[in-house]
């Protein structure tokens, strides 16, 4: 099983585990996902979800041997249904970032409410390098966040960051030792038990409304350009070399 849950004491906690492969996320494991997040959010005892990774990977992002299955169409992409339950969760999601986080790994933080970092955790959005384009609204948070110099570091150039980084970005919540991080975010997600569900669910409403059509529409507009970039010879190369295990070579494009 790569995706893990549980419910227990008012939270549902998601778990992605496929270490083996550093938790790199499949379209099956999107499915999961969404899934996971849709009966959260249905289920009356569940008063918050946490989502966490393996002890040293959150994640390492889209599975790159996926990429080459996934569909032209954004919205028959499995990673859509999961962009969409856990961007539809009306619950508080709190992540607890235990190690790599990269790619989705990184952008699925700017939609949860509270995020905490392993002090060792190193964050990145690596897109350019792959031939690709930045996904689930980071193109249009990313720079609202940190500004468009910090921006371009971290999307043109794929630069990684630390949870330090990520907390004086606004990403992250706290820094803590790797062994507290699941713990700390467990006892912030139980905090919603002793909350009136119905205040906690309208203020995430608002706090989030102001941006809500943009997000879509930019989340459409970065499916397009990332579909079409799938196909072309700059991202076959640089899949090639990652599973070669060697330098990609961009210089002939
Ligand atoms: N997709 C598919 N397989 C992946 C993967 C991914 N995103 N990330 C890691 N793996 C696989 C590796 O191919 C390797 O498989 P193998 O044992 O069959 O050769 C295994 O997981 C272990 O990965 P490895 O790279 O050896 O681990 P590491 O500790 O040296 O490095 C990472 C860990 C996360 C830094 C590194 O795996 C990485 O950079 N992964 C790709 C991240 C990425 O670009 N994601 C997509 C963003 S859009």
């Amino acid at each position: 099983m790569t995706i893990k849950t549980a419910t227990l004491n008012g939270v549902a906690t998601i778990e992605i585990a496929r270490p083996e492969k550093k938790n790199a996320i499949t379209g099956a494991m999107y499915t999961q996902l969404a899934a996971a997040f849709d009966a959260a959010r249905e289920d009356d005892a569940v008063r918050a979800v946490l989502i966490t990774g393996q002890p040293g990977i959150f994640t390492s992002g889209n599975d790159i041997d996926d990429f080459v299955k996934r569909p032209a169409s954004l919205e028959e992409a499995p990673s859509f249904a999961f962009m969409k339950a856990l961007m539809g969760c009306d619950k508080p999601v709190v992540a607890a970032v235990t190690g790599a986080a990269i790619g989705i790994g990184t952008t699925m933080l700017l939609h949860c409410d509270f995020v905490y970092v392993a002090d060792e955790a190193r964050l990145a959005m690596p897109f350019v390098s792959l031939g690709l384009v930045p996904e689930f609204g980071s193109s249009l948070i990313v720079p609202q966040l940190m500004g468009n110099a910090r921006a371009a570091e971290k999307l043109l150039l794929g630069d990684p960051f630390s949870g330090a980084d990520a907390v004086e970005f606004g990403i992250a919540n706290a820094v803590l030792p790797a062994s507290e991080v699941v713990k700390h975010a467990r006892r912030v997600a139980e905090r919603f038990n002793t909350l009136p569900p119905g205040a906690v669910r309208e203020t995430k409403r608002l706090l989030r409304r102001h941006r809500a059509e943009a997000l879509l529409e930019t989340i459409r507009i970065e499916g397009q350009a990332f579909g079409a970039r799938l196909q072309t010879p700059e991202a076959k190369e640089a899949f090639s070399a990652f599973f070669e295990k060697r330098k990609p070579d961009f210089s002939r494009f």
